[in-house]
């Protein structure tokens, strides 16, 4: 007899299987797709399918046997979550030392777990266990029915009488069998993250991993899509937008087996990573969060912006406050009545908070520059002899809300903080020192280290209970990786990186506990943080800082791939040759916030902006919570657009571009299709953000079907005169 158990209200409970006994086939469904896992005869646990839902579940018990892979290859490579050191001489998800030294581990099905949280949300979890040795393995798999969304992740137990030693213990471990794979990474440098590059998978691993530490993703990103049976395309074809979850060293690995099926292996990279597991403790991984959609990437884009706003980004649902922030206006140089006159230009400006970036503390090392200062979080006297609270005053009489700057994992070794506390620094106690932007990271895995982190955020909000908004920055990545604390404590060195990540969660989990609410944005010099994990504890996140607006629109539009605008801060800098329309429209498109030295403004740029964010803060919502459509790729045009609509298909904004100049005359030589709109409802269309004195060449307030918008289309007729345009797209109720 054969058993099946599948997410739904109907059938939840511990299911259990015996050896020996019939074979277990355990369906993890979201609304359109499956991941279907069968234990056989000999209770081991292999993933039969990754595809569309069926209507049957039973069905599901048939899919193994339509399968006719020839047999003598080297191990089973559909293997649920591959153990080494047995039979399975593929690349395993998991590898171990156990308490005796043994190196060998087999993991046979023991029981699952299905239960329903709520209507939308199912949880399945899977009993591994090897038939020798105490260690349990469970895997588990969150669904999100209605966004298409499954996060997945393992927790490892040792029952075993000593410690375990995990070398290797991935988070997920999936097996795709369709034809034809193409991997879109994303990978780049300071001011270049998030390129994407696509290519075909051949038969072989290729690997995506960093070993940087901290700011992980500054080179490569664990953000991957994969399409099935051709490139990746916006609107047609089966992809996977994929992420590990994790905010330290990541590995994915895409191996295309001598079937020409995919596995695909990810979690924190093994490199200096053993991990010692003592005896009935057990260690949960990151997680592996993916989407697959059959109509192209856009769906995917879209079914993960509403999981992140619903369930994963801080507030997503909520509001955000536009910004002037004064880092490149200023620098370091800087005092408290420069501030207070910008503050007067942020009010003038129109945006509703002021944030004091880099440079306000350090005493003895003055943060003058970044060479000292980094750890001293105590106002510098000479630039604010009245301290912050003054400012959060000063900020609060001109009218707009004060947010400020850390970088609290850092330090410089000019501080008093590296004088004082040199065993809180990561660094190897016999070798010279190396610096990353003349800087070195604080040791988190160390408690003493985390309170110290904990304090500097509720130092602040104790003093100042007004402050509005906190960026954390960190610019440096981990060299001579080696704690001090750990060796105090024996505890291996290999669980530095692990250990690190560990205790910036558990500090940002204290705030958090603490200060729900306050907006914050993860910064790591650009974009060299930004993942699920954290994401738990910010409302949005520095993408760059590139914030060229050519390059900006490519930019934006990678990382709306995996990120919905509402977290993504766009700043209007002097960066690039733009006028300044083109750079407001361009930051427009995400949490809108300026950099720019207000008051030299001309007047009609200074009008221009004004008006921008009274437009804005119109539309923001679309922006933030509607839906995002990419309508035309810069990678492939000349002119890039991008749509935004509400949820209720009332309202829409079409942003449009001309990026590059080459044989130009007019870039919309087509109408742009929009998508997203009700067919039966009749739309007026307006452009707005029009610079002082120029007109419109569209017809103001002509009303269009959605069905025309969509099927025919739109122009906004971008050309040389015309390099950025914003268009409004209301209903029209009689
Ligand atoms: C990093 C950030 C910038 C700015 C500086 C301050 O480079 O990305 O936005 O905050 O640090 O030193």
């Amino acid at each position: 007899m054969k058993s099946i158990s599948f997410i739904s209200p109907f059938l939840l409970g511990l299911i259990f299987s015996f050896p020996g006994q019939s074979q277990t086939t355990i369906a993890v469904e979201t609304a359109t797709y499956a991941i279907v896992l069968q234990a056989d005869k000999e209770n081991m646990l292999s993933t039969v399918y990754c595809g569309n839902k069926l209507d049957a579940p039973a069905d599901y018990n048939g899919i193994a046997e339509t399968s006719r892979y020839p047999q003598g290859n080297a191990g089973i490579y559909n293997n649920a979550y591959t153990p080494a050191g047995t039979w399975n001489l593929s690349e395993p998800a998991i590898q171990v030392t156990h308490a005796d030294g043994n190196h060998s581990l087999d993991l046979k099905y023991v029981s699952h777990l299905i239960t329903k949280p709520d209507a939308n949300t199912s949880l399945t979890a899977i009993t591994l266990q090897d038939p020798v040795y105490k260690l349990t393995v469970q895997l588990f798999y969150k669904t999100w029915n209605k966004e298409n969304v499954i996060e997945q992740w393992t927790e490892i137990s040792n029952k075993e009488q000593g410690p375990v030693v995990l070398q290797k213990y991935a988070s997920a471990n999936l097996y795709f069998s369709n034809k034809d794979f193409y991997l879109t990474s994303f990978q780049g440098e300071y001011l270049k993250e998030l390129q994407p590059m696509e290519e075909k998978l051949l038969q072989g691993t290729r690997t995506i991993d960093s070993k940087l530490g901290t700011r992980a993703m500054l080179l490569a990103s664990p953000n991957f899509m994969v399409s099935f049976g051709g490139p990746a395309k916006e609107n047609s074809g089966t992809v996977m937008l994929g992420q590990l979850a994790w905010s330290g060293n990541f590995k994915l690995d895409f191996e295309v087996d001598s079937y020409k099926n995919l596995r695909l292996i990810t979690g924190i990279n093994p490199y200096e990573a053993a991990y010692t597991l003592q005896p009935g403790k057990s260690f949960k991984t990151p997680s592996l969060v993916y989407t697959l959609s059959n109509t192209g990437t856009g769906e995917a884009s879209r079914q993960l912006h509403n999981w992140a706003r619903k369930y994963r980004l801080l507030d997503g649902q909520g509001e955000r406050l536009t910004l002037l922030n004064n880092w490149e206006a200023t620098y370091f140089d800087f005092d408290e009545n420069k501030l207070s006159g910008l503050f007067k230009d942020a009010k003038k400006l129109g945006v509703d908070m002021f944030l004091l970036d880099d440079g306000w503390f350090g005493n003895r090392y003055p943060r003058n520059n970044d060479n000292a200062g980094l750890g001293d979080w105590q106002e510098n006297v000479k630039k604010l002899p009245h301290g912050i609270g003054y400012l959060v005053k000063e900020a609060k009489a001109a009218g707009v809300k004060f947010g400020i700057w850390i970088e609290p994992e850092m330090v410089n070794p000019q501080s008093d903080l590296y004088e004082k506390h040199l065993d809180w620094v990561i660094r190897q106690p016999q070798r010279p020192e190396k610096y990353y932007r003349n800087q070195l990271v604080l040791d988190l895995s160390n408690p003493e280290v985390q309170n110290f982190v904990f304090g500097i955020v509720d130092d602040l909000f104790t003093k100042n209970p007004e402050l509005a908004f906190v960026k954390w920055d960190c610019n440096a990545v981990i060299y001579n990786a080696y704690s001090a604390y750990l060796n105090k404590n024996k505890i291996p060195q290999t669980h530095l990186y692990t250990e690190y990540v560990k205790g910036l969660y558990s500090v940002l989990e204290r705030i958090r506990a603490k200060y729900p609410k306050v907006p914050m944005m993860l910064c790591s010099g650009g974009g060299g943080r930004a993942d699920y994990e954290i994401l738990k504890y910010f409302t949005e996140f520095w993408p760059s800082d590139n914030t060229e607006p050519i390059e900006r629109i490519f930019l934006q539009w990678d990382y709306s791939y995996f990120f919905p605008s509402i977290a993504i801060d766009c700043h209007v800098t002097d960066w690039g040759k733009q006028p300044i329309k083109f750079r407001v429209d361009v930051a427009s498109m995400g949490k809108l916030g300026f950099d720019i030295v207000a008051a030299k403004l001309s007047e009609n740029d200074l009008a221009f902006c004004q008006q921008a964010i009274k437009n804005y803060n119109s539309f923001k919502d679309i922006v933030w919570h509607g839906d995002q459509y990419r309508l035309l790729s810069p990678y492939e045009n000349t002119a890039a657009a991008i749509e935004y609509v509400s949820e209720d298909k009332s309202s829409a904004l079409l942003f449009s571009y001309l990026h590059s100049n080459r044989f130009v005359i007019n870039a919309t030589e087509r109408p742009i299709q929009l998508k997203g709109l009700d067919a039966a409802k009749k739309y007026a269309v307006k452009e707005i953000n029009l610079y002082p004195g120029t007109k419109s060449t569209l017809e103001d307030g002509k009303i269009y079907s959605g069905d025309f918008l969509m099927n025919v289309g739109l122009n906004p007729d971008v050309n040389y005169g015309r390099t950025s345009v914003i268009i409004q797209i209301n209903e029209v109720v009689k």
